[in-house]
């Protein structure tokens, strides 16, 4: 038999269909070798892995690492299979001890036969609550072993034993690392960690429940980074670790729940509950000598990650918010103010954008999706259908309100797209309305236009709830339409748009719940 490529290797991955198990598996996979994902779904899920299975080079048996498995040929061993999360890891504390403890050794003396590299998925949890900040691999922890955390932590500290012992005396080739908490897609809707419980809590737009006064700190760290520091350790030809892996930006958890909030634009109040039982006060990884061995550090931004991870939970519980727009030219028919619009679209992933527009060419269809964005276009196909927008696009949107329930309404520019929106605002759907403009709209001939039909425009701005500009020149214009006419400035940066756009929807949803709340 041809000797294999070194380069592709045959990698089993336990725990492969948990959330850093399938990120782990496919970037395995797309590095070129063959995985072997073992794993009982005790806690992981077949829908994290089901993209793989067409791939021949993947391979899920479904095993419960208890018991010994038996494969020939292996060039590395990520030991990850272990309940992670506080709920998981609590409902069945036996299973749990048992699955550090003895799976543990089953995947050692698989290592010890085949030769393989095992990496061991260790936790800061070995270092309890810490007694030393930031935590650093020299410091010995101070756990608790009665507690009702213990099953985890006590049982991941005998897992570093076992893989020191196996090292030392069974000259088995390892790797352990001390993982922070991590976040991203492919979490578990219900694993009960702070990160999904937040995003979850405010895409629904519930409590926020924090455990405690919220000034216990935490650091998150995003998948993609782990996954860096998990292949770069098991590639290194002699660093055994343990080392940190985390994300050493730390915040608190109140910091965190009011984050989610403006990101998902959500209108949840915060609550508090009583602290939980060993919840550590400080979690904060030293990670210097993750950097002086590894040369890693953690690249993803805290935003970056998140709105990646909101997307994902959005996606997964079909709560996708629907917000309408009301453009009198859309795509192909891109001008500044359209083009930023896009830009926030790209951002705001979460959201489901439904785009009214004039038809303008028989060629384009009625009806287009694409990603996150639909668009209707109103009309025949010729310039006519701009007026015809006003009136047409009113009705399209009571139509399309009654389906998808929209929580807010945008109109891009002050033109007959947005009398369809004032139309629809006024006649029944109270609706939060923002006003985006660009200067091209309140210019030249624009602007002498605005001033034949002021109070049609007065009407538009006056029962807008926030206006957008996209320059400060448009700030001074608007005072030309009334003195009072305040515009928000828009970032022409991407995310710094779309923070802005939720900053102000969240504010304009929480009027809009407090005026619902005082009629009720
Ligand atoms: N996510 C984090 O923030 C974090 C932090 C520190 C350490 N870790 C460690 O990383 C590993 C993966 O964690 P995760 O967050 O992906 O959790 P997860 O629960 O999503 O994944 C664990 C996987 O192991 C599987 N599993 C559990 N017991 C098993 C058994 N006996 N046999 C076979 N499979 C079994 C589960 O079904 C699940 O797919 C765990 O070992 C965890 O302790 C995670």
């Amino acid at each position: 038999m041809e000797e294999r490529d070194k380069k592709h290797k045959k990698i089993l991955v336990t725990g492969g269909a948990g959330f850093i198990g399938s990120h782990l598996c496919e970037r395995l996979l797309d590095l070129g070798n063959d995985v072997i994902c073992a794993d009982n779904l005790y806690s992981g899920s077949r829908e994290n892995i089901e993209k793989f299975f067409k791939n021949p080079h993947f391979e899920f048996i479904e095993h419960d690492i208890n018991k010994p498995l038996k494969i020939d040929a292996l060039d590395e061993i990520y030991n990850l299979a272990c309940p992670a999360s506080p709920v998981s890891y609590q409902f069945d504390p036996v299973f749990t001890v048992k699955t550090n403890v003895l799976g543990s050794l089953n995947m050692l003396e698989l290592a010890k036969k085949t030769g393989a590299r095992i990496l061991q998925a260790s936790t800061s949890e070995i270092y309890g609550d810490p007694l030393s900040h930031p935590q650093k691999e020299t410091d010995f922890g101070n756990v608790n072993t009665v507690g009702v955390r213990s099953c985890y932590d006590e049982g991941k500290r005998c897992v570093e034993t076992l893989f020191m012992d196996y090292h030392r005396e069974r000259g088995v080739d390892i790797r352990i690392i001390r993982i922070f908490n991590t976040y991203g897609p492919n979490m578990a809707l219900d694993d009960g960690r702070v990160i999904s419980n937040f995003i979850i809590q405010a895409l629904k737009n519930e409590d926020i429940t924090i455990y405690g006064n919220g000034s216990q700190t935490r650091s998150f760290q995003y998948a993609d980074d782990l996954i860096d520091a998990m292949i770069l350790m098991m590639q290194h030809k002699d660093f055994i670790g343990p080392v940190n892996i985390g994300n050493p930006k730390e915040m608190t958890v109140k910091q965190l729940a009011e984050r989610i909030v403006a990101l998902t634009g959500s209108s949840s109040k915060i609550v508090y509950l009583p602290q939980a039982q060993d919840d550590p006060k400080k979690r904060n990884p030293d990670i210097t000598l993750a950097h002086e061995k590894l040369g890693w550090q953690p690249r993803v931004d805290f935003e970056e990650g998140i709105i990646k991870t909101i997307n994902y939970f959005a996606e997964k519980l079909e709560i996708k918010t629907n917000v309408l727009v009301f453009a009198t030219a859309y795509k192909p028919f891109l001008g500044p103010a359209e083009e930023t619009l896009h830009s926030i679209i790209e951002q705001m992933g979460h959201l489901n954008f439904h785009v009214i527009t004039a038809r303008l060419d028989k060629n384009l269809p009625k009806k287009e999706e694409t990603g996150n964005i639909t668009i209707y276009r109103i009309g025949v196909g010729y310039s006519i259908d701009k007026y015809l927008l006003i009136f047409f696009g009113w009705m399209k949107a009571k139509k399309l309100h009654k389906i998808h329930n929209f929580r807010f309404v945008w109109s891009l520019m002050a033109s007959y797209a947005a009398l369809a929106a004032l139309i629809f605002k006024i006649f029944g759907k109270k609706l939060p309305h923002v006003m985006f403009l660009h200067k091209g709209d309140l210019e030249g001939k624009a602007l002498r236009k605005a001033k034949l039909i002021f109070p049609f425009y007065k009407l538009i701005f006056k029962k807008s709830d926030a206006i957008h500009v996209i320059d400060d020149a448009m700030k001074n214009k608007l005072k030309l339409i009334d003195k009072d006419l305040e515009g928000e400035l828009m970032p022409l940066e991407k995310s710094l748009a779309a923070s802005k756009v939720r900053e102000v929807h969240k504010k304009i949803i929480g009027k809009y719940n407090k005026k619902i709340e005082r009629t009720k």
